[in-house]
């Protein structure tokens, strides 16, 4: 059985049994390739934007799954390699938030017209709760797992098929730590806030102490530091 670490594990819980996926950026294919094995997935696209990922792709596929080939690997970036609707499920991982954020707005029909993406953001993971929530997106699941020295945010989302207005910045503490991580918490929450705290408080530290500060910086630091005090306390 193909085993995965934890994040991978965490990615493929997520896809719900009977459900046809395409992992964008694949790369090794582990996803895809145990979604194959298992059953739980009866169609897995696997795409990469580099030629290289996907020839390391088709390796692991061959001799991982040998019964299951031909495997259906697709080189393109983004969702550009897919017909409209042709998967239940798109998978981006690993790849950062902006970058995913640009390829779902390249075309609004096209990247509404999959039922959900489950999203492991490597950085910019509140800007993309923004563009999500200010595309029509929600975000129907969190999670968190550790790999490496990092924890890392899985988000699980749907297209929610209506505009929302946001009156917002995308760089507000709330699109990065929102609520839903308290109302999906796990083993790991609490140090991904804490660890959060810290940092945020180390930078008003600084902040305070430098003379070049503006006001409403400082204010906006201080927003930061309280919103996380505030989650903490409910942990
Ligand atoms: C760090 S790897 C992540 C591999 C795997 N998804 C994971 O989470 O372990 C990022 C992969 O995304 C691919 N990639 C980067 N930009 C892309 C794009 N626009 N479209 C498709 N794949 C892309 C890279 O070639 C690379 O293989």
């Amino acid at each position: 059985m193909i085993k995965l670490t934890e994040r991978l594990q965490k990615i493929y819980d997520q896809v719900r049994p009977g459900e046809s996926v395409c992992d964008v950026g694949t790369d090794h294919g582990y996803v895809p390739l145990a979604l194959l094995e298992s059953g739980r997935s009866p169609k897995a696209i696997m795409s990469d934007i580099s030629a290289g990922s996907l020839a390391k792709c088709k390796v692991n596929a061959e001799a991982m799954l040998p019964s299951l080939a031909p495997f259906d690997l697709r080189q393109g970036s983004g969702i550009e390699i897919l017909k409209s609707g042709e998967v239940d499920t798109v998978i981006m991982a690993g790849m950062g938030g902006m970058l995913i954020s640009e390829i779902l707005e390249k075309d609004y029909h096209h990247s509404h017209s999959f039922k959900r993406y489950i999203l492991q953001p490597r950085k910019h993971v509140g800007r993309l709760r923004y563009w999500l929530l200010d595309n029509d997106f929600t975000v129907v699941h969190e999670d968190l797992a550790r790999e490496g020295k990092f924890i890392w945010p899985i988000l699980t989302v749907e297209s929610f098929g209506r505009a929302l207005f946001v009156n917002a910045d995308p760089d507000d503490v709330e699109f990065e730590y929102p609520l839903t991580l308290l109302e999906y918490r796990n083993e790991l929450t609490e140090e991904y806030l804490r660890n959060a705290l810290y940092l945020e408080r180390l930078k008003l530290e600084s902040k305070s102490a430098g003379s070049l500060t503006t006001f409403e910086e400082l204010r906006t630091q201080k927003h930061r530091v309280a919103r996380l005090e505030y989650m903490v306390e409910r942990l």
